[in-house]
Parts: C-alpha cells; sequence; structure tokens
C-alpha cells in the first residue's frame, strides 16, 4: 500500500492520512459502524484508560480477577447503558460513557472488547 520506502516519508504519509481521516470522520460512532475496540478508544478510555486500570480516583480496575468483569454480561451492558454509582463511590459513570450515540450493540461489543483485551491477570 504504502509506496515510500524511507521510513520517515512513510511516516508522514500516514500522519497525512490521520488527518484527512480527522477531518473528515463524524466525532460521534454511527450505530453499526463501531467496533468494541473503537468504541472503547472513544467513550470509555478517557477513565478506564488503556489498559483498563482506571486512571480517575473510583474508577474500578477492570483487570483484577474479583473486579467488575467478573459479573454476567447482562449486568456490565445494563450498567454501561444507564449509568452505575456504587454506595460510597466517589464518582459515578454517566450513561453509555457519557455518549447517547452509543446503540446496545455498541455496548455488547464494548463488553466482549474489555473481556477480550483485559486478561484477568
Ligand atoms: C467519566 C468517566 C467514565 C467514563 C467515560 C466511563 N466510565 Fe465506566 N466507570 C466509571 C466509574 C467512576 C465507575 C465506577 C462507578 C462506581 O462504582 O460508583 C465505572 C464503572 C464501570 C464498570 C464497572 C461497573 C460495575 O458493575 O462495577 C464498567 C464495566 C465500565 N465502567 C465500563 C465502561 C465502558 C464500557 C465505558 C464506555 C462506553 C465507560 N465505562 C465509560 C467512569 C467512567
Amino acid at each position: 500500500m504504502m509506496r515510500a520506502t524511507n521510513p520517515v516519508l512513510a511516516g508522514l504519509g500516514v500522519a497525512a492520512a490521520a488527518l484527512a481521516a480527522l477531518a473528515t470522520e463524524p466525532r460521534v460512532a454511527v450505530a453499526g459502524t463501531a467496533t468494541g475496540e473503537s468504541t472503547y478508544q472513544s467513550s470509555c478510555v478517557a477513565c478506564h484508560g488503556a489498559d483498563g486500570a482506571g486512571v480517575l480516583p473510583g474508577v474500578p480496575d477492570l483487570t483484577s480477577t474479583d473486579g467488575p468483569l467478573a459479573l454476567a454480561d447482562a449486568v456490565l451492558v445494563k450498567r454501561i447503558a444507564e449509568g452505575f454509582q456504587s454506595p460510597g463511590s466517589p464518582m459515578a459513570m454517566p450513561p453509555r460513557g457519557g455518549n447517547p450515540g452509543l446503540s446496545d450493540e455498541d455496548i455488547k461489543a464494548v463488553v466482549r472488547y474489555m473481556r477480550q483485551e483485559f486478561a484477568i491477570r
């Protein structure tokens, strides 16, 4: 695909393509086009972090064996869709991670993604 053999030129090509994509892609995921990964990266990563360990106080570690991912899919999908705050928690999770454009299918896909990606350590 990339014709340039010089890695600097190749990198510039990739950067230009990324900028072009940013200029034309819609910001909010359109139902049916998002993958679990793209949904996580757009709507969840800011609080949960790239590795799922959580980057803000009150955000649970999704990689822990007895953490939230030990719960059933239906429980997780409902809590992600409706928002969630456990008793005494310093911070609530907003419904759909704050992205009303997420469909129920997007949420199911992101749960599958988290289960694959954040292998219990
Ligand atoms: C604004 C920050 C924020 C965003 C964005 C966010 N979360 Fe959360 N999430 C939280 C917090 C805080 C909690 C813990 C709430 C509590 O226990 O009171 C949480 C809890 C969870 C839990 C555990 C629920 C449970 O039963 O304990 C899961 C799973 C989860 N989030 C998934 C997601 C997914 C998927 C997204 C993206 C669609 C997302 N979160 C976006 C802050 C966020």
